[in-house]
């Protein structure tokens, strides 16, 4: 059987668009754990409302969000290496595959914390979390710029002064909303 020129494209597209889907499904993954154990701050006639909500949510975005998205892109990817199996020779690819496989050990991580959370066995504070939530944003763009980029991966000073205001940027957002987070509490 031959495969159609196309099809190649069709699973980079659909590749794309899981990697899409399996990362807002990691964002909100994470987030939601940060509101589940900030609920813990509730008065305790509100805390039980707030985690049946928050535990029915994260499954639901878990089983029917984040792993589908994961699958999606898994599956396509392996389509995209069958047809052309030369890029697994490739250095770039090697190296995006090392950084895949911490996506995939994060995956399975933010499973291993939602059971506990739910079993009330999770002693992180919000705050663990959210520097936990950096963690994908990192391997977001190292692999994005490796696919792009490939063997000509880019290290020149405008490379670097580009992750400089990445990080700046992710820093900043993080201490407004420590500041928000401080006011609120201070009211
Ligand atoms: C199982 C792991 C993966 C494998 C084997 C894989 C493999 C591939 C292959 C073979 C291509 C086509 C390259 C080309 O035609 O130039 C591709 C494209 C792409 N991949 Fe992956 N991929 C994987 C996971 C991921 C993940 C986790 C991300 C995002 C974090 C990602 C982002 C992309 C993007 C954005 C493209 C399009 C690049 C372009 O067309 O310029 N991939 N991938």
């Amino acid at each position: 059987m031959t495969i159609p020129p196309e099809a190649y494209l069709w699973f980079k597209s659909l590749h794309i668009i899981g990697v899409v889907v399996w990362f807002a499904g990691l964002f909100y993954l994470v987030r939601l754990f940060i509101y589940h154990v900030e609920a813990n701050e509730y008065p305790p006639d509100q805390r039980e409302a707030f985690f049946k909500q928050y535990t029915l949510m994260e499954k639901r975005l878990a089983n029917i969000i984040t792993t589908p998205g994961m699958i999606l892109t898994v599956s396509m990817a392996c389509g995209l290496l069958i047809i052309q199996p030369s890029w697994l020779s490739e250095k770039w690819m090697q190296i995006k595959l090392l950084f895949v496989s911490f996506l995939l050990l994060y995956h399975f991580y933010c499973y291993r914390i939602m059971s506990k959370i739910q079993s009330k066995d999770f002693n992180w504070t919000g705050r663990q979390l959210r520097i936990l939530n950096e963690l994908p944003t990192l391997l977001l763009v190292v692999v994005v710029m490796l696919v792009v980029f490939k063997n000509n991966f880019p290290t020149n000073a405008a490379t670097w002064l580009i992750v400089g205001l990445v990080i700046f940027m992710a820093l900043s957002i993080q201490f407004y909303a420590r500041y928000r987070r401080l006011k609120k509490e201070e009211a």
